[in-house]
Order: structure tokens, then sequence, then C-alpha cells
């Protein structure tokens, strides 16, 4: 399978290395703009502000995309959801395995627990991430509003002087190091706390995800695709 590679930093580059060292994937492009590079797929870890043309690329060769890059506007949500209708389209905040299975964790657990425990997500990334709280802390908080049945407010990097609501679920941030990606959910109740944690040992776990997931994308019709949707 030819692969595009849209992004040129850290991941992209690791994306590169692990694809040049298989037998079925080729890299056939690797630059923050695409201009007349040709492939199967294209695998997007860049820029938010590089959406817009990376989506009119993708619709103009009618090429499947992947976009793993997160801290995109609500605005370009809705470009990518409205892309999926001429090509297919996955957007993941994670393309991990494991934080996908949390995610069906998370839907399933919260029913139970939501009326009489408060969530709390707490995410730990390195001192280069631009984006926070990241894509996944947010894909984690909506996956839990999505069971609860008059949804949540999601409360990011609390501070002041105000009690937390019951129900709503707060997301706070940490930046340090070379952390690849640490994400834990809290159910804290009456004397008793269940704390599901995933840890990112390194970048590799999404080079792998992101090219398993390439791999189905492909044999897909157009439409707008979660991991779920992907991985189900
Ligand atoms: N979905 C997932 O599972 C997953 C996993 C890991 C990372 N990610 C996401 O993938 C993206 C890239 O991660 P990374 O670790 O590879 O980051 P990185 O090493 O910082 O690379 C960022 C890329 O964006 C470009 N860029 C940076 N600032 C820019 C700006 N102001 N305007 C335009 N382009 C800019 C960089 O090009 P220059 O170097 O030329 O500036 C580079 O190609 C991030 O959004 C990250 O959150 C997603």
């Amino acid at each position: 399978m030819r692969v595009i590679i849209h992004g040129t930093g850290t991941m992209s580059g690791l994306l590169k290395k692990a694809v040049e060292s298989t037998e079925d994937f080729t890299v056939t492009g690797f630059a923050d703009e695409l201009t007349s590079e040709t492939g199967d797929v294209i695998i997007s870890f860049s820029h938010f502000s590089r959406i817009p043309a990376l989506l009119s690329f993708a619709k103009e060769k009618k090429i499947p995309l992947l976009v793993a890059t997160t801290g995109y506007s609500p605005d370009d949500l809705e470009r990518m959801k409205k892309a999926g209708e001429e090509i297919p389209l996955l957007l993941a905040s994670n393309v991990s395995l494991g934080i996908n299975v949390l995610v069906k964790v998370i839907k399933a657990i919260t029913p139970i627990l939501y009326d009489t425990f408060d969530i709390e997500i707490v995410e730990k990334h390195h001192n280069k991430k631009l984006d926070a709280p990241s894509g996944t802390a947010k894909t984690l908080a909506e996956a839990a509003a999505s069971v609860i049945p008059h949804g949540a407010a999601q409360v990011y990097g609390r501070s002041g002087n105000k009690k937390r609501e019951k129900y709503e679920i707060g997301v706070s941030a940490l930046r340090g190091g070379t952390i690849a990606g640490e994400h834990a959910v809290f159910y804290c109740g009456d004397d008793e706390i269940i704390e599901i944690k995933h840890t990112a040992m390194s970048k590799n776990i999404f080079v792998r995800g992101a090219l398993a997931a390439a791999r189905i994308l492909v044999q897909k019709e157009p439409g707008f695709y979660t991991m779920e949707e992907i991985l189900s």
C-alpha cells in the first residue's frame, strides 16, 4: 500500500521509518503541504492549521484520509465530516489499541457509576505538545458524557473558587519532559475510587495503530469514521 505522510515532525518521521521497514507499505509522500503526491491512503500527523488544505487535496485526488492530527477547531470538524461524503475519512484523536479499549470500558461502566461517582480525567504529555487538553482526553470525556442520559458538562483546567457541579466531567493537563502520553480516568465515590489508566511507553504504539487502521480504512466506502467503527 502506498502511504502519503502528511506532516514532517516526530510522529511522521517515526511513521516513515516504520513504513520503510515493511514490505507491504511504501512512502509516496512526506510533506506538510501536499501538492502532486499519489498514493492509496494519506496519514496526517501534522498541525491543525494545515487541515483545510489537507482536506482539499484529499477530496480532489479522492484518497482515503486518516487524520490523527489534534487541536482542530469545531469548523474543521465540520469540514472533516463534510469531506466524509466524498472520501473515507477516519478522525482519530488516538490511534492506539489500548486507548480505544479504554473508550469501550468507559462506555460500559459510566452508566453504572455516573449518578454516585464524580468523573475526572487527568492527562500528561511531553513539554513539546501544543494542544491542551489532549484530543484523547476530550475523546474520553465525550465517551463518558455520551452514555449519561442527560449528558455532562466538560470542565477543562479547573481553577478559581467554585465547587464542582454534580455530573460535570473535569479534565486536567500536565506538561513536562518526554512523557509519551498518559491518560487516567477517575471515578471518585464516597470512600472509594476507581482509577483506570493508560500509559503510552513510546510513540511507536501510534505508528502501529495508524498503519493497522489505514489497512481497514482503504477498504471502506466514503464516510466519516471513528476508531470505534474501524475496530469493530
Ligand atoms: N492521533 C494520535 O494517536 C496521535 C498520536 C501522537 C500525536 N498526535 C498528533 O499528531 C500531531 C503531530 O505530532 P508530533 O508529535 O509529530 O508533533 P511535532 O513533532 O511537533 O510535528 C508537528 C508537525 O506540524 C508542523 N507544525 C508545527 N507548528 C506548526 C505551525 N504553527 N504551523 C504549521 N505547521 C506547523 C511541523 O512542521 P515544522 O516542523 O516544519 O514546523 C510538523 O510537521 C499533533 O497534533 C499530535 O497531537 C496524534
